[in-house]
């Protein structure tokens, strides 16, 4: 059973216009969940509409990706400072879909993960494997892969990181990990976590992510080392996303 405050983020990825934003938005944040922490992490234009609406409501705003660079002539991007100053906590990095279609290394999601600490921001480091990998018996390989590069960032870094498990098989497809699958992965990140920084690895939150929905939330949150979750199509939905914060609360 995780001793730490539970974190439930929401990813909206490539999803809503402004009016369905800020409704989304202002019904999270009506129904908030007390004694969990909840981050909504949307599109780049609507940061701004979506961190009006939650202002002052103890809901956490995000982005979706951040440059590895600092502010200069790096067409289309978005820097860790930028998101700061429009009012971001979170930023994931790393998500599965950015490194299956934009082809981003480990190391690239490592360095992205050091610019966003460096100006403030919590990155959230995904890793997951595939179902190849899976079925091939390396899942625990591939995860201890992605996760080296972000290891090397440093205890004092590492302290102010969430990771999410998230199996690239899981993800929008309904399929979602057993308690047992999660709960092996995540406990093997945190014996890595443990290995390089001892002082701050209990207080890493470890998240899951792939296909939870109200149903499934309850029991994966109350697995070991399993800290809260990283939710994709239910969070689009404000009473299945209110749903699954409700049952971050109650572990
Ligand atoms: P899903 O997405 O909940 O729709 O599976 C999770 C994610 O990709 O973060």
């Amino acid at each position: 059973m995780a001793l730490k405050t539970q974190l439930v983020v929401g990813n909206w990825k490539m999803n809503t216009r402004r009016d369905a934003a800020s409704a989304l938005a202002q019904a999270v944040a009506e129904k908030r969940a007390e004694g969990v922490d909840c981050a909504l992490c949307v599109p780049f234009p609507y940061l701004g509409l979506v961190g009006s609406a939650i202002a002052g409501t103890g809901l956490k705003l995000g982005a979706q990706d951040v440059s590895d660079c600092d502010d200069g002539a790096y067409t289309g991007e978005v820097s860790a400072g930028m998101l700061r100053d429009v009012g971001c906590d979170y930023v994931i990095v790393g998500h599965s879909e950015r490194r299956q279609r934009h082809a981003e290394s480990s190391a690239l999601v490592a360095a992205k993960a050091a610019r966003a600490i460096d100006a403030g921001l919590t990155p959230i480091v995904c890793v997951g494997e595939s179902l190849e990998a899976r079925e091939a018996g390396q899942t625990l390989t591939v995860i201890a892969d992605q996760l080296a590069p972000v290891l090397d960032l440093g205890a004092e870094r590492l302290g102010s990181i969430v990771l999410a498990y998230e199996p690239v098989w899981a993800i929008g497809t309904g399929l979602s990990a057993s308690v047992d699958q999660a709960v092996e992965v995540h406990r093997s990140i945190r014996i890595a976590l443990r290995q390089r920084a001892p002082n701050v690895a209990a207080e890493v939150r470890l998240l899951y992510g792939g296909s939870v929905k109200p149903a499934s939330a309850a029991a994966l949150f109350a697995g070991e080392d399993i800290d809260g979750g990283l939710i994709g199509g239910a969070s689009l939905d404000s009473d299945q996303f209110l749903a699954i914060c409700h049952a971050a609360r109650t572990n």
